[in-house]
């Protein structure tokens, strides 16, 4: 990454395709701007579906622009010329080569993954090549089942001690699978937008405060109400063993 004024960058990536990159995309661009962060997404996939999010929004918003194969150190730079705040890369699937561009101009890389053996599969090149490469990353977990009577899911536990085992950090936040995340793209709206108070609202709230938190986002721009109720946190996060897995066992 090479030195910015003051904006940060933030990449959501992973190899595989649905796991949530643009969900989370615009979602924390449309939190972003709402608290008054002067925010863009750089849509690098070529399926354009955050640049469809933005068209679909008839609300004042984040800049969306499409970010052509090649252009994104120039693009990264005058949007830091430009005075933004907050640049969020929505990456394509698949697209090693991307990713890690993308990743090396972060500030903070995201490798968003469901709780699923197909997903995790997939991060262990990606997870070996942050680790190699140092780069500031973090794990998070999307489409995550809900809780039930405040137990976590099998399928959740199970997915964040292999997550844990991989040596990068692990987000003590998730987005769990919601009807509200779906609604609201199609809207152009975040979820907290269109369903305030609702319990992706909380998750957006948590996921948001955790990112800004990790990118050390200039807090005075911070106009959050105070806190209500807290979304359902990934407890298991502090108390599980912590295994050690190598992530080239899962590849095989
Ligand atoms: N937390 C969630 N709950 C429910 N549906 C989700 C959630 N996150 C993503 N989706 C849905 O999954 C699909 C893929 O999500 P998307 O963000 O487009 O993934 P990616 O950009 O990684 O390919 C979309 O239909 C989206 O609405
Ligand atoms: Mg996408």
């Amino acid at each position: 990454m090479w030195i910015l004024k003051t904006m940060k960058t933030i990449a959501f990536i992973s190899n595989k395709g649905g796991t949530g990159k643009t969900t989370l995309s615009v979602n924390m661009a449309a939190t972003a701007h709402n608290l008054g962060y002067q925010t863009m997404i750089g849509d690098l996939d070529p399926q354009r579906s955050s640049v469809d999010w933005a068209r679909g929004r008839e609300a004042d918003g984040p800049a969306v622009t499409p970010f052509k194969r090649g252009s994104l150190f120039p693009a990264q730079f005058a949007a830091d010329r430009a005075g933004l705040d907050l640049l969020i890369l929505d990456t394509p699937s698949a697209s090693p080569e991307i990713s890690l561009q993308a990743a090396k101009a972060a500030d903070l890389s995201v490798l968003v993954s469901r709780p699923t053996v197909m997903d995790l599969r997939t991060m262990t090149d990606m997870v070996t090549t942050l680790k190699s490469l140092k780069l500031k990353s973090v794990i998070l977990l999307n489409q995550a089942p809900s809780q039930r009577n405040g137990r976590e899911p099998t399928l959740v536990k199970e997915a964040i001690d292999i997550l844990i085992g991989f040596g990068l950090p692990v987000a003590p936040c998730c987005f769990r699978s919601r009807t509200a995340f779906q609604a609201s793209i199609s809207c152009g709206l975040s979820a907290a937008e269109q369903f305030p108070g609702s319990a992706a609202a909380r998750e957006i709230e948590d996921v948001w405060a955790h990112l800004a938190d990790q990118l050390a986002l200039n807090p005075s721009l911070k106009t959050q109400s105070p806190k209500i109720e807290r979304s359902e946190r990934l407890q298991s996060i502090w108390y599980r063993p912590r295994m050690q897995v190598d992530p080239q066992a899962l590849a095989g």
